[in-house]
């Protein structure tokens, strides 16, 4: 169609996604944009189906019904590595990194899944694969610094402080090359300094050309760093719109004192 030309170009699009688990819905008709470069915070009680956006924009659970697209096109079955490829990268609400590994293998690992070399060069060490293979030990290298973790280096990610293990899923995630960053709480259990020196952190993700997808829960965190913000209840998008907005939304403030918005 010669008219989408004209349209916005979204990097992402949720387009009334549904998805079941057995009884449960986890989403229920969910739609929202994520525009190139733009920060989105993803907020809502525990239980709104947060986590499961990110599952679904990632490959883990395809939608019961609608679809994501990405770049204006639909994921459809794709698997987790192939998004990856795509240019979606995620952290885990639940750190989950190779405990028995370095902070700066962990990079490498994570690296991998975004590169087109094939097990076949690497097998046979062709001159490609060298090749980015000491580019990759500069990028890990960069990205360390970039989240203030240089000094972890060779240490394993097991032995860590918890908030440098925080910091090195990101810099792991953005070892992928993505375009679009999704951190699901990424300042669980962070005290307000290190919560401010994430704020900034993310700023700068964002300014390095990434678009972001934060779930969080500390509302000053989300107010205070996104560009636009959606909440979601019970599985279904209850508000969109700026941050001093949805501050003052009723439902919003309802669902987060948990109650019902018709009693009160
Ligand atoms: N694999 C699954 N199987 C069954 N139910 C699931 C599964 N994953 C999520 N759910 C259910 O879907 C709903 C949404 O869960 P989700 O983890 O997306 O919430 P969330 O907004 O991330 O919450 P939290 O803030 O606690 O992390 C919940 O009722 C949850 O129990
Ligand atoms: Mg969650």
């Amino acid at each position: 169609m010669p008219e989408s030309a004209a349209q916005p170009q979204h990097l992402l699009e949720m387009r009334e996604v549904t998805i079941r688990f057995g009884g449960v819905v986890a989403l229920d008709n969910v739609s929202f944009t994520i525009g190139e470069g733009e920060i989105l915070g993803l907020i809502g009680p525990n239980g709104a189906g947060k986590t499961t956006c990110f599952n679904t924009m990632t490959g883990v659970y395809p939608p019961t019904s609608g679809e994501v697209l990405f770049r204006g096109e639909s994921l459809g079955q794709r698997k987790r590595h192939a998004i990856t490829k795509l240019g979606i990268a995620r952290t885990f609400q639940n750190i989950r990194l190779f405990g028995n590994m370095t902070a700066l293998e962990n990079i490498l690992v994570g690296a991998d899944a975004g590169h087109r070399t094939g097990v076949g060069s690497a097998l046979f060490r062709l001159p490609r694969h060298r090749r980015e293979e000491a580019q990759g030990h500069e990028r890990a290298g960069e990205l360390l610094k970039f989240m203030g973790i240089s000094h972890r280096a060779d240490e394993l990610a097991r032995n860590l402080p918890y908030g440098d293990q925080r910091r090195l899923e990101i810099a792991r995630a953005l070892a992928t090359d993505p375009a679009l960053l999704c951190l699901d709480e990424p300042a669980a259990g962070f005290n307000p300094a290190e919560k401010r020196e994430l704020m900034d952190l993310i700023r700068r993700v964002r300014d390095q050309g990434y678009t972001v997808l934060l779930i969080e829960h500390d509302m000053r965190l989300v107010m205070g760093v996104t560009d636009r913000i959606v909440v979601l209840e019970f599985g279904r998008k209850i508000a969109e719109g700026l941050p001093d907005d949805i501050r003052d939304d009723p439902a919003v403030i309802a669902a987060y004192l948990g109650v019902d918005e018709d009693a009160s």
